[in-house]
């Protein structure tokens, strides 16, 4: 891939891409997500039945982030980030804070970010480290018992999708990566991308559920393919 005509670029990733940083994915091989089903742990309906087993669930998650590290797909969006003349969007449906770690700051947590909190209360959201567990105290307003992870559940609204719309609207490269397109409202961008003249480009392991909607497909390991392309697009 040559960068010719290409200016505005928006990169849309997955669970994939920290999949060798040793974070498992969602849709596993048994369906279940570490276990559980996703029903059981992301609704906030799960929240309302058993909130202690939904905080266990993303303390576990927290904790487990404190063990991992960046790999070279996440290094390498964050150069090309650092490096990219024209416009960049990354946006994220990841939880975990890897991208930041590498260095990427145009960056979106569309569903969220499994280190911070939100407080039912006063509706104030905060970064938070360590446990949060349901007797959690908000540092806002001090509220008790009342902050959530400020996760994006199903059945609720991404965040900042009028900005993502706009720069999928407007950008000249999509790139899909590590995501299996199972879950709307990301898995409509490549739609949109391709509606409005944007090339598209998906890397994952294997054929996603709009892989069609492609442009091209490269597969294969995220750590693998992600610094390839970028140095493609930097030369
Ligand atoms: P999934 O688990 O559904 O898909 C991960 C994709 O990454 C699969 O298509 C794998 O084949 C691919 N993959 C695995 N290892 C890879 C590697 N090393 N390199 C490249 N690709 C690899 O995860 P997401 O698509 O991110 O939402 O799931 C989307 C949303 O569903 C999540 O954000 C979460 C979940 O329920 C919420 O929590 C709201």
């Amino acid at each position: 891939m040559t960068r010719e005509g290409i200016r505005n670029i928006v990169i849309l990733t997955g669970a994939g891409v920290s999949a060798e940083s040793g974070l498992a994915t969602f849709r596993g091989p048994d369906g279940l997500w570490e276990g559980h089903r996703v029903e059981d742990v992301a609704t906030p309906e799960a929240f309302r039945r058993d909130p202690g087993l939904v905080h266990a669930f993303y303390d576990a998650r927290r904790a487990k982030l404190q063990t991992v590290t960046p790999n070279l797909a996440h290094e390498a969006l964050a150069r090309l980030d650092e490096q990219w003349p024209g416009e960049l969007l990354l946006v994220t449906q990841n939880v975990d804070d890897l991208h930041e770690r590498a260095g990427s700051n145009r960056l979106i947590h569309m569903h969220g970010q499994v280190k911070k909190g939100w407080c039912l209360r006063c509706g104030n959201r905060f970064a938070w480290d360590g446990a949060m567990g349901t007797g959690a105290e908000c540092p806002s307003c001090g509220g008790i018992g009342q902050v959530r992870p400020d996760i994006v559940w199903f059945g609720e609204m991404p965040y900042e999708m009028e900005r993502i719309d706009q720069a999928v609207r407007d950008c000249d490269l999509f790139v899909s990566i590590g995501t299996s397109g199972a879950v709307y409202p990301a898995a409509g961008f490549v739609q949109t991308a391709r509606y409005c003249g944007g090339r598209t480009l998906e890397i994952n392991l294997e054929p996603s559920m709009g892989s069609f909607f492609f442009d091209e497909s490269r597969m294969g390991k995220a750590a693998e393919l992600v610094p390839r392309w970028v140095d493609e697009l930097l030369a």
